[in-house]
């Protein structure tokens, strides 16, 4: 059963003259040839005018995300039945709106919130707006790999212990290498204190529909998650779920959608978050078995080839179908010559490439995959690297000082050379890449450490109020 799109599949069979928006009414100058355009263009726009005939907006007979009564309330509620939330939102501008709308509804200005250090972008912009006090609590880093892990359970009751009165934390699992913090003794220990977990998990969307990938956020005891569809799923760029654990959250949550969500959703996007669930609950385990028992295999096989060293998440769990080659410096090299063979990677660093695999990747693509990093083995190995000598920073649990949102964006800065910017106030956010963690945070002073780990990844340059 899928609601939303047989709304919209209904709504197009129907004889109409579509006086609203959007302004290209079903497609309509897509599929035309028009003298400006190449055949190859046309060809192009034609394929797009066969999906536009669906890109409608809320009419009469189509249901409304701001305001659902019809479809997209059924689907929501379908989702949050198939995912075990007490609701699920559909979101059309990703992970990142529902992050804001998780960290709008759940603190206020003043609390003090802890933030584990892998946190994307987002957590730390909506907890700037907001005008919380910001707890860091470092993740573990593979110091042979630089390759961030996750905080632990120890950690966060460290942080108690300094900071009492937090009213909860906002944390990443899993991380871009689909490595897993221990959520559930991290929920416990949150919970004790009558604090709020709110769970990044827009790298699992995919978890908790079998055994041999990490269980979900929700059965781990968080109160709010986010999933980008997108990433791992089947949703169109940009589709997400946001699911709470209590429906004590959901009028607030609603709000807070209300207000940084598009008011023109594309029902494209719906379409696809709609399917993706249906997917899920029909073919999910079964798919992600396959894709399991591919990849468990795929990584026994590549065992003889001693430089693809395979990431096992050191000791943390770690989610099979985020694959991730270690080459010891090679990682560019590595990058370029699968993508000189045809294979796209999602992310690369100078240690390893990342993999992501969905359940729309068969046996077939997988054993493609497995060829062509066969294919380069002999040739990257002959590359020769110098050794880069990386001060690994761990981090502590601190406070960070973000400024407010009125004053970041009013800030004056001015770039400067790291030795010179020592003793002065930071205006950004400095995250080397690997491992991806904030170094240096807005308004902190930037010190003789932060210099050299600057100059360690080779950061010369940084932007330092005037
Ligand atoms: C950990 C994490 N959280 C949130 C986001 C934002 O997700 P979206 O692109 O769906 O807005 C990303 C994007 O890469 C991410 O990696």
């Amino acid at each position: 059963m899928m609601p939303i799109v047989d709304m919209l599949v209904q709504h197009a069979k129907k004889e109409k003259i579509s006086m609203h928006m959007p302004g290209h009414k079903a497609g309509m100058l897509f599929s035309y040839s028009h003298p400006f355009l190449t055949e190859e263009y046309s060809s192009f726009l034609r394929n797009l005018a066969e999906v536009a005939k669906h890109d409608v907006t809320e009419t009469l007979g189509v249901d409304s995300l701001h305001d659902p009564k019809g479809a997209i309330l059924k689907a929501m509620e379908l989702t949050a039945s198939t995912y075990g939330a007490a609701s699920s939102f559909f979101l059309v501008n990703g992970s990142t709106c529902g992050v804001h709308a998780m960290i709008y509804s759940s603190f206020r200005r003043g609390d003090t919130v802890f933030v584990s250090s892998d946190c994307h972008m987002s957590v730390f912009n909506a907890l700037m707006v907001t005008g919380c006090n910001v707890v860091v609590v470092p993740v573990k880093v593979d110091e042979d790999t630089l390759i961030p892990l996750a905080i632990t359970p120890e950690d966060v009751r460290k942080a108690y212990e300094m900071f009492p009165d937090s009213k909860g934390i906002v944390m990443t699992r899993p991380n871009y290498y689909g490595v897993c913090a221990d959520l559930a003794a991290i929920s416990e220990i949150i919970h004790e204190n009558k604090g709020v977990v709110l769970v990044d998990e827009a790298h699992g969307g995919h978890f908790g529909f079998n055994k041999k990938i990490p269980e979900s956020a929700l059965s781990q005891g968080c109160d709010m998650c986010v999933q980008s569809a997108h990433k791992t799923l089947q949703s169109l760029n940009q589709g997400a779920f946001l699911h709470i654990a209590d429906n004590k959250y959901k009028d607030k949550v609603f709000r807070a959608l209300k207000v940084i969500e598009t008011t023109s959703p594309s029902f494209l996007i719906l379409a696809t978050l709609d399917f993706t669930r249906e997917y899920m609950k029909n073919m999910g385990r079964e798919r992600l078995d396959e894709l399991a028992d591919s990849l468990n295999d795929f990584v026994s096989r590549l065992e003889k080839y001693e430089d693809y060293i395979i990431f096992d998440g050191c000791g943390f769990e770690k989610d099979i179908t985020r694959l991730v080659v270690c080459v010891k410096g090679k990682g560019v090299h590595f990058a370029r010559m699968l993508a000189d063979r045809g294979v796209y990677c999602e992310m690369y660093n100078d240690n390893c490439v990342v993999f992501i695999l969905t359940c729309a990747d068969d046996k077939d693509v997988i054993e493609r995959l497995f060829d062509t990093l066969v294919s380069v083995y002999d040739e990257l190995s002959k590359v020769e690297v110098e050794e880069k000598s990386i001060r690994v920073y761990k981090g502590e649990i601190r406070e960070i000082n973000l400024p407010n949102f009125e004053t970041y964006m009013n800030l004056e800065y001015e770039t400067v050379d790291v030795k010179e910017a020592v003793g002065r106030i930071s205006s950004q956010f400095v995250i080397p890449y690997p491992p991806g963690i904030p170094v240096i945070f807005p308004y902190d002073r930037i010190n003789d450490a932060h210099a050299d780990i600057c100059r360690s990844y080779c950061i010369e340059r940084i932007n330092v109020i005037k």
